[in-house]
C-alpha cells in the first residue's frame, strides 16, 4: 500500500485556497491509502509566533482539519512536535544539504525579502525540515498545491542524496500528487493572484467566515471597468474571479456569465453575488463543525493522542534504521 503524506503549517485559519489546493485531496487520499496528515508546528516556529498563539493554532486547524472531512479512523491525524523523530532526521538531511541550493529556493528569497530582519537558519532549512516529515514515513505520495512544488524537488534530491551516500535503496522518492489533475492554484480576492493567509486581510475567504464576512469580502473584491469588445481575453483580475466561479459553483453559472462577458453585457456585481451564495452554500456544513469541534477539547486532544501514537510507530522504525546505516551503533 502506498504512504500518503502531508502538512499545513498552523498560521491561521484554513481558508478555500488550502481547502482546494491541499485539503479536498487529503480527503479523497484517506480511503485507499495509509495517510498521515499532520500540523506542522515546528515550521510555524520560523516567524516566532507567541507561544499561547502557537497552542490555539495548532487545536484550530486540528478542528479545521476534521470538520473538512479528515476522519481520525481512517488518517493518522497528528501534530509535528509530537514527533521529535524528524528533527533528528532534520540534523541528518542538513549535514548534507548545501548552502547554494538551499539559497536558491523560491520561498526562501521569498520571506528573505519580506522580513529582513528575520533570515534565521530555520527559514534557510525549511526545506530539510519538510524533507524530513516525508521521509520519517517513507511516504510515496505527497499532496500539495503548485506552491510547494520546489520543497518536494529538494526532498528528492535529498532522498537520492542519502540513497547515493550510503548505497541503500532506503527513501521512495515523493511524488506531489493530485490525481493525475493539474495541481490547483485558487485565486485572492485582491488581484494578487494567490489566495493565502498572509496576503492581506481581505484576499483570502476562510473556512469559518460568516456568511456576511464572505459577502463581504466578494463584493470588495478587485475588477476591471468591464469588457469593451465582444470576446475578448479576460484580464488577469478577471480570469481570477472566473476561477472561483469554477471551484464553487455548478458548470451552468459559469457558462452563463461567461457569455455575458463575452457579449460584454455582464455586471460583475451579479457575478459577485452568485459567487458569494455559492461560497456560503460550500463553507456553511464546514462552519458549523469547526464552531462544534472546537468547543469539544476532550475529542481533540484523544484525535492528536491517538495520531501521535500511530505516527511515532511508524517514525521510530524509521530512525532506527537511519541510525544503523549511518554508523550509529549499540554498544
Ligand atoms: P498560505 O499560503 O495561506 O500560508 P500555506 O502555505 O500554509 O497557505 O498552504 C498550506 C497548503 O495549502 C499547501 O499544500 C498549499 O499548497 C495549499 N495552498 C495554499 N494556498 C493555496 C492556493 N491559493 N491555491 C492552491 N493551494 C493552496
Ligand atoms: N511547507 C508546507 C506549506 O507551507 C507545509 C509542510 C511542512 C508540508 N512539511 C510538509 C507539506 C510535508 C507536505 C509535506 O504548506
Amino acid at each position: 500500500m502506498e504512504i500518503v503524506l502531508s502538512g499545513i503549517r498552523p498560521t491561521g485559519n484554513l481558508h478555500l485556497g488550502n481547502y482546494f489546493g491541499a485539503i479536498k485531496n487529503f480527503v479523497r487520499m484517506q480511503e485507499e491509502n495509509q495517510c498521515f496528515f499532520f500540523i506542522a508546528d515546528y515550521h510555524s516556529l520560523t516567524t516566532h509566533p507567541k507561544p499561547g498563539d502557537l497552542h490555539g493554532n495548532v487545536k484550530q486547524v486540528l478542528a479545521e482539519y476534521i470538520a473538512s472531512g479528515l476522519d481520525p479512523e481512517k488518517a493518522t491525524l497528528y501534530v509535528q512536535s509530537d514527533l521529535p523523530e524528524t528533527v533528528e532526521l532534520y540534523l541528518f538531511l542538513n549535514m548534507n544539504a548545501y548552502l547554494g541550493e538551499l539559497e536558491r529556493v523560491t520561498t526562501f528569497k521569498e520571506k528573505a525579502r519580506k522580513q529582513p530582519d528575520n533570515i534565521n537558519a530555520g527559514l534557510l532549512t525549511y526545506p530539510s525540515l519538510m524533507a524530513a516529515d516525508i521521509l520519517i514515513h517513507k511516504a510515496h505520495k505527497v499532496p500539495v498545491g503548485k506552491d510547494q512544488e520546489q520543497h518536494l524537488e529538494m526532498t528528492r534530491t535529498f532522498a537520492r542524496r542519502f540513497n547515493r551516500m550510503y548505497k541503500e535503496d532506503f527513501f521512495p522518492i515523493p511524488q506531489a500528487y493530485n490525481f493525475g489533475e493539474a495541481l490547483v492554484k485558487v485565486p485572492g480576492l485582491d488581484g494578487s493572484g494567490k489566495m493565502g493567509k498572509s496576503e492581506g486581510e481581505d484576499n483570502a475567504i476562510f473556512l469559518v467566515d460568516e456568511p456576511k464576512v464572505i459577502r463581504k469580502k466578494i463584493m470588495k473584491a478587485v475588477t476591471d471597468s468591464g469588457p469593451t469588445q465582444m470576446n475578448q481575453q479576460k484580464p488577469e483580475v478577471i480570469e481570477n474571479l472566473f476561477n472561483l466561479l469554477k471551484i464553487v459553483s455548478a458548470p451552468e453559472v459559469v457558462d452563463h456569465y461567461d457569455r455575458l462577458y463575452n457579449q460584454c453585457t455582464i455586471r460583475y456585481g451579479d457575478l459577485k453575488k452568485q459567487l458569494a451564495e455559492d461560497v456560503i452554500t460550500f463553507t456553511t456544513p464546514i462552519r458549523e463543525r469547526i464552531l462544534e469541534i472546537s468547543a469539544n477539547n476532550d475529542y481533540i486532544s484523544k484525535v492528536a493522542r491517538i495520531g501521535a501514537e500511530k505516527a511515532r510507530e511508524s517514525a521510530s522504525k524509521t530512525i532506527n534504521e537511519i541510525r544503523e546505516i549511518i554508523g550509529f551503533r549499540h554498544f
